[in-house]
Order: structure tokens, then sequence, then C-alpha cells
């Protein structure tokens, strides 16, 4: 099959279209393919997600159940643990994780692995997208050689690019329809049949030059968010030497109707992408022997406001001459974003930790993550949400808002609490106990 016959193929909605990894972002992508027509086959290690996919029950929040189920009752969507189900199909999209190692280097083994499974049912007229997000250079050096192995070419036999994901979950304005989507092929005609498949399913496609482009884009994107944040963090440190509220400070800097773009401050970064992706940037410089110097000094500075949350707490029980040791802490909060329940790289947990070390005993609030699976309640159990109720939150020293979840009765927490710590500024515009309260 040539790129005609696959490219008539996609416009007649005829190609089956498979989705390696359906997390976060697999699942929507393969939710709206299956909306726009196509045959998709979720593909995922994880039998759970894949009986959950079957049965039309959805474990993602931007995804409701009845849009899975919608889509398997039409036939157009069903998942499997079953790589054999490749042979069948024209366009494989990669949705899988890209963590960092232990020593801050990135993990592709995800991507190596998934790879290893497409390569060995490679056939003429396929088209494989990457989507996670990798350093540039990672479709080109890593990808196409393994495929060329096959024999076939890539470009006349075989299609392969890359084209970055941006979902931002819990964002009900940008969704993965609406989200314009960057394409960048090995080849032109790699990019054009890629690009052809998105703009069946996506508003707009944005073709870029090359793979490589690509993968630099979404690093871009999530570096430029690194690092401004880390420099209103800063600010934020700033304000707190010089006795300013960090909040007034951008809310008014935030009038100027142009040349200024307002980020927040916080308790630290957290998610799969912001704390992670910029480190695959700077670790391909270093393999090029230059230092990716803001990327290094925004990580540095991010990684620092737990602690900095920490001395917020420790002042805030020193004001009723009490030690860290000993004093029961409330944390609210414990998903890295507001209203969603993703805990990964949550700031929270560097909270949770530093309390514990220093001999807090610490509870934590989120409505959305009734339990913290890999934080033991320090008997081996998970940690549990406690309720939020008056009499509750009046049995803790100090409660730490560290996510602003919306649906919480702020005013509720600080009137029935001896001092508040605030690192989103979640108080804000509060008719009483401003003098309880200590922001970041
Ligand atoms: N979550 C986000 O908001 C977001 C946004 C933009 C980009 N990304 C990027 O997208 C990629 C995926 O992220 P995610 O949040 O969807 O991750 P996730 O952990 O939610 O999902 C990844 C899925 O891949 C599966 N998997 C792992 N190895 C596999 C393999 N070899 N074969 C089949 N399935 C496999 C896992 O079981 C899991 O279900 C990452 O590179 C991430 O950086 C994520």
């Amino acid at each position: 099959m040539d790129g005609k016959t696959v490219k008539a193929k996609i416009r007649d909605r005829k190609a089956r279209v498979g989705v390696i990894g359906m997390g976060y972002v697999g699942l929507p992508l393969a939710v709206e393919f299956a909306k726009a027509g196509f045959r998709v086959d979720g593909i995922d290690l994880d039998e759970r997600k894949v009986k959950n996919i079957n049965a039309g029950r959805s474990y993602i929040g931007d995804v409701t159940n009845k849009e899975i189920r919608g889509e398997i009752d039409a036939g157009r969507l069903a998942g499997t643990t079953d790589f054999e189900i490749l042979r069948e199909i024209d366009c494989v999209v990669i949705c899988v994780p890209t963590p960092l190692r232990k020593t801050r280097d990135p993990d592709i083994s995800y991507i190596v692995s998934a790879l290893e499974e497409v390569a060995q049912r490679l056939h003429k007229g396929m088209l494989i997208v990457l989507e996670s997000t990798t350093y540039p250079g990672t479709t080109e050096e890593i990808m196409l050689p393994r495929l060329t192995e096959t024999g076939l070419k890539a470009g006349k036999d075989f299609f392969l690019a890359f084209s970055p994901e941006r979902v931002d979950p819990g964002n009900r304005a940008w969704h993965t329809r609406n989200t314009p989507k960057v394409v960048g092929g090995i080849t032109p005609a790699c990019g054009q049949v890629a690009a052809l498949l998105y703009s069946q399913a996506v508003d707009t496609v944005v073709p870029v030059s090359c793979s490589r482009a690509a993968e630099m884009i979404k690093l871009l994107e999530n570096t430029f968010r690194s690092v401004n944040i880390a420099l209103v963090n800063e600010i934020a440190l700033i304000c707190d030497r010089l006795g300013l509220e960090v909040w007034e400070i951008i809310e008014a800097a935030a009038t100027k109707p142009f040349g200024f773009m307002p980020f927040y401050p916080g308790p630290g970064l957290g998610g799969h992408c912001i704390p992670i992706d910029p480190h695959y940037l700077s670790w391909k410089l270093r393999t090029l022997d230059y230092q990716a110097r803001f990327i290094e000094l925004a990580a540095e500075i991010n990684s620092y406001m737990p602690h900095h949350v920490l001395s917020k707490v420790v002042d805030a029980l020193n004001h009723q001459r009490k030690s860290v040791s000993g004093s029961r802490v409330l944390i609210m909060g414990v998903a890295y974003k507001r209203d969603t329940s993703d805990t990964r790289e949550s700031p929270a947990l560097d909270v949770l930790k530093l309390l514990r070390e220093r001999g807090a005993r610490v509870d934590y609030h989120d409505p959305f993550v009734p339990a913290l699976v890999a934080t033991s309640s320090g008997n081996g159990a998970p940690m549990r949400s406690v309720p939020l109720t008056a009499a509750r939150v009046r049995g803790y020293d100090c409660a730490v808002i560290v996510t602003d979840h919306g649906g919480i009765d702020y005013q509720m927490v600080v009137d029935n609490s001896r001092v508040v710590v605030d690192t989103r500024n979640a108080t804000r515009g509060l008719r009483r106990g401003r003098n309880k309260v200590m922001k970041l």
C-alpha cells in the first residue's frame, strides 16, 4: 500500500487506528478518532484499563462513560492487551509514559518497548506517530533506525511522524478536538499522511518542517511554563523578604493590557509534564556540550517551593509557641492541580513528607483523592482523605492549602482553624479571619 492508498483510506474512514497507551493522553485521543468515524483499537499493558474500556467505564476525568459506551456500542472502539492487532492497523499512535530515571535522565524504555511491538508487525502503508513527550531527535534517532531494520523505507513503504500531545486535564474550554495539533514527519510525505489523519479528528492541524521541530515545540511550551512559574515563585520569595503580598503585586501588574502575562506562585510543580519535560531537553543538550541554564535554574527554584511552604508552617506554629514535632497538620488538596485527581509529582507529597520527617502528625483532605495509595498512613495502609467538618478542622494546629480545589468552604476552614497557610490564594476575598491566614 503506497501513500496515495493510505491517504484514501484515511479520507474514507476505512483506515483502522490503533492507540498504544490508553492513559490521560491515549484514551481521549482514541475516543476522538472513534467519534470521527474510525475503527479504533486501544492497546495497553494494563488489563484493568482494557477491561474498563470494554465495559464502557472511564477512568479519566475528561472522558465520560457515555462517550466510551457510545463508541463501543457503535463498534468503533475496543480495548486490548494483544499487540497482534497491530497487523490489521493502518495508523498507530504511541502515547506511552516518558518519565525520568532517578538520575533525572530520560527514561524512554516505554517508547522502546512499544516501538519493538510495532516494528515486529510493521507492514506496507502503515503510519506510526509518536505523541509521548521526548527530547528532539527521538523519532529520527530511536524510532526510524529500528523500523528501517525491517527493510521497509520511511516516506515510501511506511510513514513516521511526531505529534506532541497538548492535553490539559480538567480544562473545559480546550480539549483534544479544538486544541491545534502540531505534526512533523520524518519526510515530507510522512508529515502529510500524519497531518491528514489528525485533520479528520482535530479542528486545526499545524504542520511543521520535521519531527525534530515538532519534538522541540512541545519542549518550548513546557519550558516556557516551568521558567515563568519559577520566576514568579522567586518573586514570591522576594516579596516575602520585603513584607509584600505577592498576589497583590501580580494582580495589579496583570492590569497592564500589553507585555505582561500573569503566572502564579505555588507550593511547587506537579503533574506528568512541567516538572519532567524540560529535563528531557537539558539532558539532550548536555550530550551536545551545552548547559541549558534557564531550565536548571527554574528546576532549582521550583523544587525549593515545598521547603518554603514548610518554613511557612514552622512560622505559623511558632506564633502559637508550638513545634512542628507533635503538631497536627491538615493538608488540603493533594492532587497537583485544582479540580483533578492526579497526584503524580504533586508538591503536596513533598510537603507531606517534609512535615512528617519533622515529626508532625499529618492528615489530608481532598475530595478528588479518597486514598493516597503510594503514601502510607504509618501502619502500611494507604492514607485516606479525612472529612472536612468544622469539628475536624478545630482539631488541627495548622491547615495548609496546597491545592485550591473548587467547592470547598474556605471561610469555614478559616473560621475553625487556629492558623491557615494558604499557598494558592484560595482565601482571597474571605470576609472573616484574615489575621489567621499566612499566604505564600
Ligand atoms: N497527562 C498529560 O497531561 C500530558 C499532556 C501532554 C503530554 N503528555 C505526554 O503523553 C505521554 C503519555 O502520558 P499520559 O499522561 O497519558 O500517561 P499515562 O501513564 O496516563 O498513560 C500511559 C499508558 O501507557 C501504558 N503503557 C506503558 N507502556 C506500554 C506499552 N509498552 N504498551 C502499551 N501500553 C503501555 C500504561 O499502562 C498507561 O496506561 C507522556 O509522554 C506524557 O509526557 C501527557
